[in-house]
């Protein structure tokens, strides 16, 4: 049994759950990512005394303080670097000091009694004529830009004051580059910031951005005209001040930010949880930005997440009900259909979603019973999942948030590529190797906001990082060690690991010398370290993998009496461990419960089968299925085989709640009407009359979503009596947009599940954060408005970051030891599967937007040179990766031995890798296995 908790590495303990999970308020973490919180100071400001935080600097203090100041290359989560000389004060040295000088508010420390002076005509006059040298060589085409209207650039130059241009010579021009399906370049537009490359290369470790020539000539860019590569570069659109680089899929239907209604949102095509805030004109979804979370996204999302939307109007997107037999069917003949096939049915089996919200799949399971409701998920996917709900009620786990993530100082990743499965995690793990890079600038005394002089101070230093996985990662080129295993032989290094740090935990025989001494490296790493973080998750659907995870923080517990192991497990879906919470029963059960003739009728909720199980397996259960519902909002294999499909609305078109990777129950809310005939799946399912109904009933039916109603305000709450607008107060052509239709303007949809309205009438201010559409604040437009509404700048959002943390620190009464899995038996000329994860085409949604498409790869099955060699396969050659399924070989360098990789959720890839198969690579010709 372990220890009391009494608490982890990043935060005080919380309260003891019944069964191992709990409810509770948002955690909050003390400190800002730039280290924990020090003594308060006092500064003198224009004459007023104002109280600061020491190691701070003064343009951060002077933002937290609500006051404005202009900037551009200073960023909360990039530190200082003093580049652009906008943030210029007058500092005084003394109370006698009159005159004062000029100093850069972002690398200047705040001092106890410093006087400074942000108002004063000298400080104005600086900034005015920095501003006006700034836009030189900017082209001022404000009525043509992307960014009009949301530019940081336009709202510093109204900042400043700076009305009339006086320079008159020529602008130096540039050629612009195409930089892929994600990205516009317009590089007339730049101002030298230097920002973009900062956060592509220093912050993402991006290698395909440069600057390149000199003075009035530098050109932020690439070497040559291609995609950007890095995984997170749509960032760019945020980052950059101005309109140099914008959203290309927003380009195709652009409206302008004020014309955008938006809804505070959760992302969908991954288990992080990132915030969004998705924008709506003529009732198609325009685009996606971030919406700052003080512990998930922070400033940052991936590409999948912002540029995977395209599925709300693409081309498969259901509006209409459909019958097998008669083809398209209006509504109310359609809930005829529905209840007459349910009311006929002799049993109905449920099949749930991992992308649809708790609320839908609790509607489900209360339309068939607890014991017909079914994840819907692969058996593989399913066990690994009832293992890693195992381990966190039993064991001292503490799941890390993305900004806990980022304060580790020793990672160990088993058996997972974040980057492909969890993005924005990836992004927090390059950060925490920098820890070490900050430890050593604590020894030398340098801010840690002093960027260039840390990253001088600390060379290549860097905290260690640990990986092991089937295939080479995108974070190898951090990693102190990596090492390329099967599943299994990653189970077995992580065993090894665990005895290393607590020699009552099991020894492992059998290993090779070089993953002893690799085992005993990490052990000794993670020993040492002060926040030591586990990684893990479902990528590479290996049970063993999570057991060792278990084992590794069990030993930890051990070595550490009363402090849980901080983990992090990666799932593949929006609502993964909202699902597993439910304990709904496998696919192979459903199968099952049809095939014995318990039950004849499918009821299929935003679920493509075909994803989750082989044809073969999914073809039987839905012939022998007698009735077929399908309730959906895009089209596809599972749908076309349905007797009825029922249009369901997407996620900007409904609200409902998720639970994150963190164990985070997040609400999300509608930012347009449901297109069509489309509603909310769980209207389709039940009498529920609004979603604060239903979502009560899931909190009092199942008590580890007790809490679930306090993720936000519910949808009688008024501010002065007053809903929350989506949109924002200069929101035009309300009545003009419909005027081909009808003169008069119509009247604005009621919402009857929240506390948003449709329109742009409402209470402007004081929304909870859990409730905000969009940040906006007088003098900034831009998403810089976001400091504005946090407690500090880069810290946690005022009024706390949404969400209800549902799963507490393990406090359960302890698992015992495992057995260390037995090393895996070598098949004669055969090779064990393995699913390999692409950002861009393993999501199912994400892939309907073609830009995503775009970057996906072609379907391929991955196999170390060595062992092509040994098959006698070479590049590019087909081999038969099932029957009638033929693909082709793709040598991949540092691929484990011994196995072969195919891309996981390929929509062209009708194979899903659905366990640890073992396979034997048939050519043309060869007999079919
Ligand atoms: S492209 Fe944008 S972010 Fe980069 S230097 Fe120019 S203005 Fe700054
Ligand atoms: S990391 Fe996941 S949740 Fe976050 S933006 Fe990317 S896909 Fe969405
Ligand atoms: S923000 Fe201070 S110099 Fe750029």
């Amino acid at each position: 049994m372990p220890d009391k908790i009494v608490g982890n590495d990043f935060g005080p303990p919380k309260a003891g759950p019944k069964d191992g999970l709990q409810g509770g308020s948002p955690h909050k973490i003390v400190g800002n990512g730039f280290g924990p919180p020090k003594a308060g100071l006092h500064i003198e400001i224009d004459g007023k005394s104002h109280p600061v935080k020491a190691g701070e600097n003064l343009l951060q203090a002077i933002l937290s303080l609500g006051l404005d100041l202009p900037y551009f290359c200073w960023h909360p989560a990039m530190g200082s670097v003093g580049a652009c000389r906008q943030c210029g004060v007058i500092q005084f040295k003394d109370a006698n000091d009159a005159q004062g000088r000029v100093v850069m508010a972002c690398m200047t420390p705040v001092a106890e009694g410093m006087r400074i002076s942000l108002q004063g005509p000298d400080a104005k006059a600086f900034r005015a004529g920095i501003l006006e040298l700034l836009m030189t060589n900017h082209p001022h085409d404000c009525p043509v830009c992307e960014e009009g209207g949301e530019c940081h650039l336009q709202d510093m130059t109204v900042m400043t004051g700076h009305t009339v241009r006086q320079y008159r010579g020529l602008k130096r021009t540039h050629r612009n580059q195409d930089l892929g399906p994600f990205i516009n370049h317009e590089m007339n537009r730049c101002i030298a910031c230097y920002r973009c490359v900062r956060y592509y290369q220093d912050y993402c470790g991006g290698d395909d951005l440069q600057v390149f020539a000199s003075h009035n000539h530098v050109y932020f860019g690439r070497h040559e005209d291609g995609a950007l590569e890095n995984e997170f570069s749509g960032n760019l659109v945020e980052v950059c001040p101005t309109g140099v680089f914008t959203d290309k899929t927003f380009s195709r239907h652009y409206s302008r930010k004020w014309d955008l209604q938006t809804a505070p949102s959760v992302c969908v095509h991954c288990g992080i949880g990132c915030n969004t805030s998705p924008g709506e004109r003529y009732g198609s979804l325009r685009r996606i930005v971030n919406r700052y979370h003080g512990e998930i996204n922070g400033y940052f999302l991936c590409d999948r997440g912002r540029f995977g939307y395209g599925f709300v109007n693409g081309p498969a997107r259901l509006y209409q009900a459909r019958s097998a037999e008669t083809g398209p069917l209006d509504v109310s003949t359609a809930e005829n259909r529905l209840r007459a096939m349910l009311e006929d049915a002799k049993g109905i089996v449920g099949i749930g979603s991992p992308r649809a919200s708790l609320e839908a799949n609790f509607a489900l399971r209360e339309r068939v019973g607890a014991e017909r409701f079914h994840a819907g998920i692969g058996d593989a996917e399913h066990g690994c999942l009832r293992t890693l709900l195992d381990l966190v009620r039993n064991l001292p786990l503490h799941l890390v948030s993305l900004r806990e993530a980022e304060r580790a100082d020793a990672v160990l990743i088993l058996g997972e590529d974040p980057t492909q499965t969890a993005p924005r995690l990836a992004l927090a793990l390059r950060q925490a190797v920098r820890n070490r890079a900050l430890a050593i600038a604590d020894e030398l005394g340098i801010p840690h906001w002093q960027d260039a002089a840390v990253r001088e101070a600390a060379q290549a230093e860097k905290s260690p990082l640990f990986i092991a996985s089937p295939a080479p990662t995108r974070l190898d080129d951090i990693a102190a060690r990596t090492c390329r295993a099967s599943p299994r032989t990653i189970a077995r290094l992580g065993f090894a690991v665990a005895h290393g740090i607590c020699p009552e935990a099991p020894a492992v025989m059998g290993l090779t010398p070089e993953h002893e001494a690799l085992a005993a490296e990490i052990a000794q790493a993670l020993t040492s370290a002060e926040r030591p973080l586990i990684v893990a998750g479902t990528g590479c659907l290996s049970e063993d993998v999570l057991r060792a995870v278990g084992q590794i923080a069990a030993a930890l517990a051990a070595a550490r009496p009363g402090r849980a192991t901080a983990v992090h497990f990666a799932v593949p879906e929006c609502n993964s461990l909202g699902l597993a919470l439910m304990e709904a029963q496998s696919l192979a059960h459903a199968a099952h419960t049809i095939e014995s003739g318990e039950a004849d009728t499918l009821l299929i909720l935003e679920n493509d089968l075909y994803r989750r199980a082989d044809r073969t397996t999914v073809d039987a259960l839905l012939t022998r299925a007698r009735q077929v519902i399908v309730i959906d909002h895009t089209l596809h294999a599972t749908a076309e085989r349905a007797h009825l499909v029922l249009p369901a609305a997407s996620f900007a078109e409904t609200e409902g709640t998720l639970v994150s990777s963190e164990g985070r129950a997040q609400r999300f809310f509608a930012a347009m009407q449901p297109a069509g005939d489309s509603r909310d799946g769980w209207r389709w399912l039940g009498p529920w009359p609004c979603l604060d109904d239903l979502t009560r009933a899931l909190a009092g039916s199942l008590p580890v979503f007790q809490q679930i109603t306090a993720c936000a305000p519910g949808a009688a709450f008024r501010i002065a009596g007053q809903k929350i607008p989506r949109q924002p107060h200069r929101y035009s052509g309300r009545t003009a947009m419909l005027a081909d239709i009808r003169i008069h303007e119509p009247k604005q949809p009621e919402d009857t599940d929240s506390a948003l309205a449709f329109s742009m009438e409402g209470a402007a201010n004081d929304h909870p954060p859990a409730l905000n559409p969009f940040v906006w604040a007088p003098g900034w437009n831009s998403n810089q408005a976001v400091g504005k509404f946090q407690d500090e700048a880069g810290g946690h959002l005022s009024g706390g970051d949404p969400g209800i943390r549902l799963i507490g620190d393990g406090a359960g009464t302890g698992l015992p030891w495992s057995v260390p899995p037995e090393t895996e038996a070598s098949i004669a000329d055969a090779l064990r599967l393995v699913p390999l994860h692409h950002i861009f085409g393993s999501d199912e949604t994400s892939m309907h937007s073609s830009a995503v498409a775009e970057r996906a790869p072609h379907p391929y099955v991955a196999l170390n040179p060595e062992d092509a060699a040994r098959l006698g396969l070479a590049e590019g050659e087909e081999v038969e990766l099932a029957p009638d399924v033929w693909l082709p070989v793709k040598c991949l360098p540092g691929l484990a031995a011994g196995i072969a990789g195919v891309p996981a959720g390929l929509p062209d890839l009708p194979v899903p890798v659905t366990a640890w198969q073992s396979w034997k690579p048939n050519k043309p010709g060869d007999e079919t296995s």
